[in-house]
């Protein structure tokens, strides 16, 4: 939510620094959006150039690019520059909420990811001490609040302004600020989520660490309520409070260049539904052993007893991640026998859950930075549960302060709708279900060699079916999905499916789609279908819904619904009843899921390209929700 990039350089380098600064600011974008901008430091004065996001294009960057390139300040002779591209919390979308804010007299610039909550309090301040704010947002406040107290501190020093200002902030942030009279950089956090990575010729600091691998690999984090003061030679990270030094722990970015580009595909979405062969084998190598006979997940391995004698297991998590949990409910509760309840990591924090010792929490989260998701989270450990977390992001909040879990290793996922996480999350679960049903004893020894062959071989079994599933989906999206409403059914296993294919198409293709239990149809949304409502059921053979799923697909052509189904391989009798049919292979009902997702991914893609949308960078979202 919001991204930061910054450079501090003591010698010249390949690029300039507001070239980098765009650069950085470009792959940064996912995070948010609705305007971009950046702040340099000149001879004498700071010069800030900002835009909008117009017509929710989501093209912030690229247009600042084509500004600066025109007012020929690409090159601008400077050491110093930070940048921003925003998702709005405070303010509007415009020009004058776009980032980064100037202070007062122009001797400061700030960019800001987080909310200030006591903005309005430091608002009335500062205007009852002359401070006035141009736009609406409560960065500026805070801005504001540094060049108050560094004049109130005799314009001494920028980094006692800084300190004295952020202490006096509620809420949680990582700012980057720069001001006209010294060579210094300034980021802080109460948060964390900003990162610093060290060069040959000086300093670069980026809200995410992708950024930074252009430059470098080695990096230290500015974690919660911790300041760096970065001049062109040297850092110092210090406490913001006791103003102690703190010794950064440096360490290498795991992430390779071609990671983090498209590498010949139009969209990141594109890239990552057709990456999921690879994804799902990397989320499995090394622990589904089906040789040897064995799951190994070192992550959990020795907290497996607590979760072989839980009571209760707890699923949290928001979107796409949450949707991962219901079908982890299906997979615990078939495989180990114990309860498990999926709850929503925004509405678990206010229930006041009833856990306890003996209770399990896992806690989903591709970025592991999910603003609900991480608040959930520390619920749950006050409550002395055992916290599991399930993220993508190596080291991310919430892998950190759940202190036990398993990596998703599916690699940096860029396009802002989730798809090859779902599928690693998917895996991942079944991973884990399994073999605390083996160790419990709820799984035949058969049965378990069984699945985990079957998991084993998921990847080479999407591999074989993707350019098929594009072909079809693309052909639905053209043909079938004119209308501005969709309904996605399934039951079992495939109702967090359709949950699945409904977000999908909604977010990235602006359709307004609901997942729906195929059986609950009859009690209420049967009242919309018509000639014009397509309706995607997923209907697999193999279970004992599949002649109920018949059922309803009836019922929806008794009322001149349009059915598209996706059907197992060799289901001739379907084809009769449905408008089209995409056939998935015979597998095991709990890895239906896994397979039968990818189509709906790419029909929403296609449908998203189709109308001229960008599907990497869906209006009003943003990638990592830490708000
Ligand atoms: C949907 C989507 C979101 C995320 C949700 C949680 O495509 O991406 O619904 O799944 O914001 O994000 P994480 O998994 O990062 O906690």
């Amino acid at each position: 939510m919001c991204s930061i990039f910054g450079i501090i350089i003591k010698q010249k380098t390949e690029t300039t620094p507001i070239e980098s600064t765009l650069t950085a600011l470009k792959m940064l974008e996912y995070r948010g959006y609705d305007s971009a901008g950046i702040a340099s430091k000149g001879d004498k004065a700071l010069q800030i150039w900002k835009t909008q996001n117009k017509d929710n294009k989501a093209e912030g960057v690229d247009m600042l690019r084509k500004q600066m390139t025109e007012m020929g300040v690409i090159s601008f002779p400077t050491q110093i520059v930070i940048g921003h591209t925003r998702w709005a919390t405070h303010g509007e979308i415009s020009q004058k909420n776009a980032h980064p804010h100037s202070s007062q007299d122009g001797n400061f610039a700030i960019v800001h990811n987080g909310i200030i909550e006591n903005y309005i309090e430091l608002k009335e301040f500062l205007r009852s001490k002359g401070y006035y704010s141009v736009s609406d947002t409560d960065t500026e406040v805070l801005v504001n609040l540094i060049e108050y107290r560094w004049n109130e501190t005799g314009r001494i020093s920028f980094e006692v302004a800084v300190r004295q200002a952020v202490s006096e902030i509620e809420g949680a942030f990582a700012i980057a600020v720069i001001t006209s009279s010294e060579d210094k950089m300034i980021v802080a956090s109460r948060s964390g989520g900003l990162f610093v990575g060290i060069t040959a010729y000086g300093f670069v600091i980026a809200s995410d660490q992708s950024a930074l691998v252009a430059h470098t690999k080695d990096c230290f984090e500015v974690e919660s309520d911790c300041l760096v003061v970065l001049t062109p030679e040297k850092y110092e990270k210090r406490t913001i409070v006791s103003n102690q030094e703190v010794v950064p722990d440096i360490k290498k970015i795991e992430l390779e260049i071609s990671q983090i580009q498209k590498n010949g595909y139009e969209y990141f979405m594109q890239k990552e539904i057709f990456e999921q062969p690879k994804t799902l084998t990397d989320a499995l190598r090394g622990r589904v052993r089906p040789f040897e006979g064995i799951i190994k997940l070192r992550g959990i391995e020795e907290h497996l007893r607590r979760i072989v004698q839980a009571k209760k297991i707890t699923i949290i998590g928001c979107g796409t991640s949450w949707h991962a949990g219901l079908v982890g409910e299906y997979l615990f509760e078939q495989f180990t026998r114990i309860p498990v309840e999926v709850e929503y990591a925004s509405e678990f924090v206010h229930r006041n859950p009833i856990l306890g010792e003996k209770d399990i929490v896992i806690a989903i989260s591709q970025s592991g930075e999910t603003a609900d998701t991480l608040e959930a989270l520390a619920l749950a450990k006050k409550s002395r549960a055992t916290v599991i977390g399930l993220c993508n992001v190596v080291s991310s909040k919430i892998a950190r302060m759940a202190g036990v879990g398993v990596y998703l290793h599916v690699g940096p996922e860029i396009s802002v709708a989730s798809t090859k996480a779902f599928t690693g999350q998917v895996a991942v679960l079944t991973a884990i279900a399994l073999l605390v049903g083996r160790q419990k004893g709820t799984i035949t020894e058969s049965d378990y060699m069984r699945h985990i062959t079957e998991l084993a071989e998921l990847p080479s079994v999407v591999e074989k079916y993707l350019p098929y599933f594009d072909i079809v989906a693309k052909e639905i999206a053209y043909e079938q999905l004119h209308s501005d409403h969709a309904l996605y059914l399934g039951r079992g296993y495939n109702f967090p499916v359709a949950l699945e294919g409904a977000l999908k198409l909604k977010e990235i293709s602006y359709i307004h789609a609901e997942g729906y239990p195929a059986a609950e149809m009859k009690h209420g949304p049967i009242a919309l279908i018509d000639e014009k409502m397509p309706v995607i059921v997923i209907a697999p053979q193999g279970d004992e819904t599949y002649k109920k799923i018949i059922g309803n697909i009836q019922e929806i052509r008794a009322r001149s619904g349009r059915v598209i189904a996706i059907a197992t391989e060799g289901d001739t009798e379907i084809v009769s009843l449905v408008e089209k049919v995409i056939y998935i292979p015979r597998a095991s009902e709990h890895l239906i899921p896994i397979i039968a997702v990818v189509p709906l991914q790419l029909i929403a893609y296609h449908n998203a390209v189709m109308k001229g949308l960008n599907p990497d960078k869906p209006r009003h979202l943003a990638k990592s929700v830490t708000v």
